[in-house]
C-alpha cells in the first residue's frame, strides 16, 4: 500500500511511539493504579507534559492543556471567550469545521458575528481585509490556521498575530497541519492560543491535542468533572491545566505523544521538512503536466505543507480516489476533507471537493513517481 493520507492522520508511526504506549498500557505505568488522590501529577504524565510544552518552546508546561483532540482544544478556544452580543470574529477561508464550526455555533447561539477573509493562492489571508475589520472595533478573536489541511497552503501567522494585537484581539492558531512538519514555537509567534493534533505530523495516537493558552487568558471550561486532585469540594477549581483535563486521562496516547515529539527531535525538524517539501515538488511539477488536472494552493513548494489537492477533468474525485484504492492501492482522500469553507474559497463546492494527497515523511520519491504514473493513466470519462 502507498499511503497518502497522512493529512488525516500519519502512518506509520516511529517504533518508538508504538513502544511507549504499548509499555504504557501494559504495564499501566500510570497515576490510575496509584492509590492517593492528586496522583494525576505522576511522574509520567508531568515529565511526558513537559516534553511536549518544550517541543512548543511553552515555559510553563502547565499553560500546555491535553485535550481529546484538536477538535476539542479548538472549540474549548472559541467557545471558552467571555463574549458578548455583538463581538466578532475573524477566520481565515480555509478553516477546518474544527474552528468554522464554533464560530457559526456562536453567531446562532450567542449573537456574535464573523467574517472570513479572501484567499489568494500564495497570499491565503488578505491581511488589509482582516485590519479592515479590526479597525471598525468589537474583534474578540482572529482565528488562522497554520497551514491548510485541504490546499497545504502555510499561512503568514507571524503577521496575523502582530495585527490581531495591534488591535487588542486575541490570536488563535490551529496548528494540526503544522505542528511536526513547520517550527511552532509559541513564544516566538506569540500566539494567545495555539491548538493542535497528536496524530499527524507529531506521530502521536489518535484521541489525543492540545491547547497552549498564553499567561493571563482564563477561558471557560468545556465540561465539569473530576481532575484527581481538590476531590473533597464540589465546586470545580479553575486550576490550569487541571480544570480542562476533566475525567481519567489518556495516558497511553499521552506517552506515545511525547515519544513521538522525542522522534522528531532526533531526526531534526528540518530534515523532515526538507524530504516533504520535496515529495511535494516533485508531486506538484508531475500532476502539473498531466492534461485535465488543476492543482489548488501555492505553486511553490516553500509555500506549502504536506496536503495538495487536485481535480480531474472527466473523473470525479471521489471516484479517482476509489479507483486509486482498489486497483493501485494508493490511499488518498477524497471529499470536502471537513473543510467546506475551504472548498467554498477555493471554487470546489458547490461541486465533488478535491482529491487530497497527503504527503508524510515515510513517503519516497517512488511512491510519488508510482502514484504520479497511475494518475496520468486514469480512466476518464472524457478524452483530455
Ligand atoms: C486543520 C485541521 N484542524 C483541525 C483538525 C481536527 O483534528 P482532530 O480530528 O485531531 O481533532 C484537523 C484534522 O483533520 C485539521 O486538519
Amino acid at each position: 500500500m502507498i499511503y497518502l493520507n497522512n493529512a488525516a492522520t500519519t502512518w506509520p508511526k516511529p517504533e518508538m511511539v508504538y513502544q511507549a504506549v504499548d509499555k504504557c498500557f501494559r504495564e499501566l505505568d500510570s497515576p490510575m493504579r496509584n492509590s492517593s488522590e492528586g496522583a494525576e501529577h505522576g511522574d509520567l504524565m508531568n515529565e511526558s507534559r513537559a516534553s511536549i510544552a518544550s517541543f512548543f518552546g511553552v515555559i510553563d508546561p502547565k499553560r500546555l492543556i491535553l485535550t481529546p483532540g484538536c477538535t476539542y482544544a479548538l472549540n474549548l478556544a472559541i467557545l471558552g471567550i467571555d463574549w458578548k452580543s455583538g463581538d466578532v470574529a475573524i477566520m481565515s477561508g480555509l478553516e477546518h469545521h474544527a474552528v468554522s464550526r464554533p464560530i457559526r455555533k456562536l453567531a446562532i447561539e450567542r449573537s456574535i458575528r464573523f467574517e472570513i477573509a479572501p484567499y489568494e493562492p500564495g497570499h491565503p489571508i488578505d491581511l488589509d481585509f482582516v485590519e479592515k475589520i479590526l479597525r471598525r472595533g468589537r474583534v474578540r478573536l482572529v482565528a488562522c490556521t497554520m497551514a491548510s489541511n485541504v490546499t497545504g497552503d502555510i499561512f503568514p501567522v507571524k503577521e496575523v498575530v502582530d495585527l490581531a494585537h495591534r488591535y487588542n484581539a486575541f490570536c488563535l492558531l490551529d496548528a494540526a497541519q503544522a505542528a511536526g512538519v513547520l517550527e511552532v514555537n509559541v513564544e516566538t509567534l506569540g500566539a494567545d492560543m495555539v491548538a493542535f493534533a497528536g496524530h499527524k505530523g507529531l506521530f502521536g495516537p489518535p484521541g489525543l491535542g492540545g491547547l497552549y493558552v498564553a499567561p493571563g487568558i482564563d477561558l471557560r471550561t468545556l465540561a465539569e468533572g473530576g481532575t484527581g486532585g481538590d476531590s473533597g469540594t464540589h465546586g470545580l477549581s479553575h486550576k490550569v491545566p487541571s480544570a480542562y483535563e476533566v475525567g481519567t486521562h489518556n495516558l497511553p496516547a499521552i506517552v506515545g505523544l511525547a515519544a513521538g515529539v522525542r522522534w522528531i527531535q532526533e531526526t531534526g525538524l528540518e530534515k523532515i521538512r526538507t524530504h516533504e517539501r520535496k515529495l511535494v515538488g516533485q508531486f506538484l511539477e508531475g500532476a502539473l503536466e498531466i492534461p485535465g488536472v488543476t492543482v489548488y494552493g501555492a505553486r511553490d513548494p516553500n509555500q506549502r505543507a504536506g496536503a495538495v489537492s487536485i481535480t480531474m477533468e472527466g473523473m470525479a474525485p471521489k471516484e479517482l480516489a476509489a479507483w486509486l484504492a482498489t486497483e493501485h492501492q494508493i490511499t488518498t482522500r477524497a471529499g470536502y476533507h471537513c473543510a467546506p469553507l475551504s472548498h467554498e474559497t477555493i471554487g470546489t463546492l458547490p461541486g465533488d471537493g478535491t482529491i487530497r494527497f497527503g504527503f508524510g515523511y515515510f513517503n519516497t520519491v517512488d511512491e510519488v513517481s508510482i502514484t504520479l504514473k497511475q494518475l496520468a493513466k486514469a480512466p476518464r470519462a472524457v478524452a483530455v
